[in-house]
């Protein structure tokens, strides 16, 4: 039985003691590339004028997409859910050093400009398009077999509904990457209840489909990794 099912099994005495061995975890891995790290979401936040934006991954996360990035060397970036641009930023510091390029969608006017300037300021505005808009009708109006990788990071309510459009737009042998796929074990504020279920369904259909091999690791709020066949 894997760590976080373990979570959700025991009783909560263990529950608290197994939280404060994740915490453990996360906070030794950050130590770990403390020295290393070039960008991190703490300054990038930080250097952002804006405080009232949707949250942005982690920074363990944000190695994992660059990690990725350098495996796979990815032409066609997609990313779906901007917000102030800290992933896309990190994803652009790796993928302008094999000439990739990233379209990054939102819907959210002061997300977007605010993510515009933080692109500037990180000197990979040059890469990266924002498209202004809703991902509903965005994602549908793409062309099968247009992008190399997939990360979808938007409303989680939006993730079933787009995946087959997501899959239908990926390549042969593209990666797609979703983020928050633990939410429905994690202790989460009340207020993100609403979520959980459609997150539930998201990673089902990813687990199921018969043209993905896929899995989940525990990196951030859960990563679910998938490569299209
Ligand atoms: C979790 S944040 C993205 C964080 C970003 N990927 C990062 O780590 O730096 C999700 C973003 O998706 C945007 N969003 C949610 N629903 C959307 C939709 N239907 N179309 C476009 N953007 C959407 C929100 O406004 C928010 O800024």
């Amino acid at each position: 039985m894997s760590k976080r099912k373990d979570l959700v099994a025991e009783g909560s005495q263990r529950l608290d003691k197994n939280l404060d061995t994740l915490e453990k975890y996360q906070a030794y891995i950050e130590d770990l590339y403390n020295v290393k790290s070039s960008l991190t979401r703490k300054d990038f936040i930080n250097k952002t004028g804006w405080k009232e934006f949707v949250p942005v991954v982690d920074d363990d996360a944000a190695r994992f997409l660059q990690l990725i990035l350098q495996m796979k060397k990815p032409k066609h970036i997609l990313e779906i859910g901007t917000s102030i641009g800290f992933s896309a930023t990190s994803m652009a510091l790796t993928a302008r050093e094999y000439g990739g390029t990233i379209t990054t969608i939102e819907f959210d006017n002061t997300a977007a400009v605010q993510a515009r300037r933080n692109f500037e300021r990180s000197g990979v505005d040059n890469i990266i398009e924002i498209l202004f808009g809703d991902a509903c009708q965005i994602v549908p109006s793409f062309s099968d077999d247009t992008f190399d990788f997939i990360f979808q990071d938007a409303d989680k309510r939006l993730y079933p509904d787009l995946l087959k459009d997501c899959i239908r737009i990926l390549k042969p042998g593209g990666v797609f990457v979703a983020d928050d796929a633990l939410f429905p074990v994690m202790e989460l504020d009340p207020k993100w209840n609403n979520l959980v279920k459609p997150m539930s369904k998201f990673n089902r259909l990813v687990a199921e489909a018969p043209n993905l091999e896929s899995t989940l690791l525990p990196i951030g709020d859960g990563m679910i990794v998938a490569i299209k066949k």
